[in-house]
């Protein structure tokens, strides 16, 4: 007997894994310097700290913590995650809080909750490949709404409403992955208010918000919202750690909150009580700001010498300039082929992720997303100054 493609579920036949996953094994290559991925800064990370902050955990909490838990959560950090997610203007309390293992996991039991095969959901143009892959495993029909450089633009996201009366609408207002663009102030309230219209959730993924480096911090889509349309998902992975796998979805509507917790009970039971109990104390602690702050101050540094870098890039690219997060995003000239730029970068010894990937249609091959959290100040000039030298001369 062979095993063959038709023996796997049917959802699962056109994932192929993620196209960032296939980079990784590039990036194993000695001395290439990494522009793909998206992981924070190895200096970002405190094993002092985090070992330091396990350990009271355990002694405070005993055995409890290594017992079977609510998958509702552990609710020292259900309070503490409210109250981190009310200084962002989140409209919450402990109990409208579900901790999941990442944002991944609250958009993927928010997916469980309200999707049927075929459905339509709404997501930007271009955005985040996980959660192309998360939409696709429900077999959900996805409808990519057109963005600018201020997010999503309204008028045609209400026209693909009622046009496909999707259930979802999936946005990244802040420092989009993959685009690094923030959703203006006024299309936050106009999202809000088409979700109540007409009867849409929106999956407002806010992972990147605290890592602002210029501007000013804007409300949240679900500040807006007075009905629990917005179910708003927050994510400790690029702030503290994404190994620990702790996030939170803050989810005001009681019975949407009821069938998530019972989507999570299926996939995992509960999210770790130790690593919850870790992100509590770093919380209540107070550890957060001045975290943040040393690391938006190295962030800011490297996305600066990143921009600097475009000298090297032929004339005529553009590139978006991002007031936090840990991408950026750039069009080469028309015509030009970043699949191709791609091939002789990795060669050259950089690597970065082609922009077709990040469209759930394909094509715009001229596009590619740049991180810039992964590497040094002189590793960026070293990489831009390579990758405008492979580009130019394609
Ligand atoms: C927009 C967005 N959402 C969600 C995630 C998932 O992160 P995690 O599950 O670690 O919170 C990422 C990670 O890159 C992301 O860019």
């Amino acid at each position: 007997m062979q095993f063959t493609e038709e023996m796997f579920a049917r959802h699962m036949r056109p994932i192929n894994g993620s196209a960032i996953r296939e980079i990784f094994k590039l990036l194993a290559r000695p001395g290439m310097i990494s522009f793909a991925g998206g992981n924070p800064s190895n200096t970002a990370l405190e094993p002092q700290v985090i070992s330091g902050l396990a350990r009271e955990a355990l002694e405070q909490y005993g055995t409890s913590l290594l017992q079977y838990g609510a998958t509702d959560g552990f609710m020292p950090f259900r309070e503490s995650a409210a109250a981190f997610l009310r200084d962002s203007l989140v409209n919450c309390e402990a109990a409208d809080i579900l901790p999941t293992q990442g944002g991944t996991q609250a958009f993927d039991v928010l997916l469980k909750a309200l999707v049927n095969p075929g459905d339509a959901v709404l997501c930007e143009s271009p955005t985040f490949l996980g959660a192309i892959q998360a939409m696709r495993e429900y077999n959900a029909r996805l409808i990519s709404m057109p963005t600018d450089e201020q997010g999503v633009i309204v008028e045609a996201a209400e026209a693909l409403i009622k046009q496909h009366h999707p259930k979802l609408m999936y946005v990244i207002p802040t420092f989009q992955n993959p685009t690094g663009i923030t959703l203006s102030l006024e299309r936050r309230k106009a999202l809000a208010a088409l979700a109540s219209k007409y009867g849409v959730v929106i999956a407002e993924d806010d992972p990147y918000r605290d890592l602002r480096y210029s501007g000013e911090a804007l409300p949240t889509i679900q500040s807006f919202d007075e009905e629990g349309w917005v179910v708003y998902m927050s994510s400790f992975s690029k702030y503290v750690a994404p190994g620990l796998r702790v996030g939170a979805a803050a989810v005001k509507n009681p019975l949407l909150l009821r069938k998530m917790v019972i989507g999570k009970q299926s996939a995992d039971t509960h999210s770790p009580l130790l690593n919850q109990a870790i992100v509590d104390a770093y919380l209540r602690k107070g550890l957060m700001p001045g975290h943040l702050q040393r690391i938006c101050g190295d962030y800011a540094r490297q996305l600066q010498a990143m921009l600097e870098g475009f000298r090297h890039f032929p004339e005529g690219t553009v590139h978006t300039v991002p007031q936090g997060g840990l991408f950026v995003w750039a069009a080469l000239p028309e015509g030009m082929d970043a699949m191709k730029a791609f091939e002789a970068a990795v060669e050259a010894g950089v690597a970065f992720v082609p922009g077709t990937h990040f469209y759930t249609e394909g094509g715009h091959m001229n596009t590619l997303r740049l991180n810039f959290s992964m590497s040094d100040i002189p590793t960026i000039e070293k990489g831009m100054e390579k990758l405008g030298g492979v580009i130019s001369k394609l």
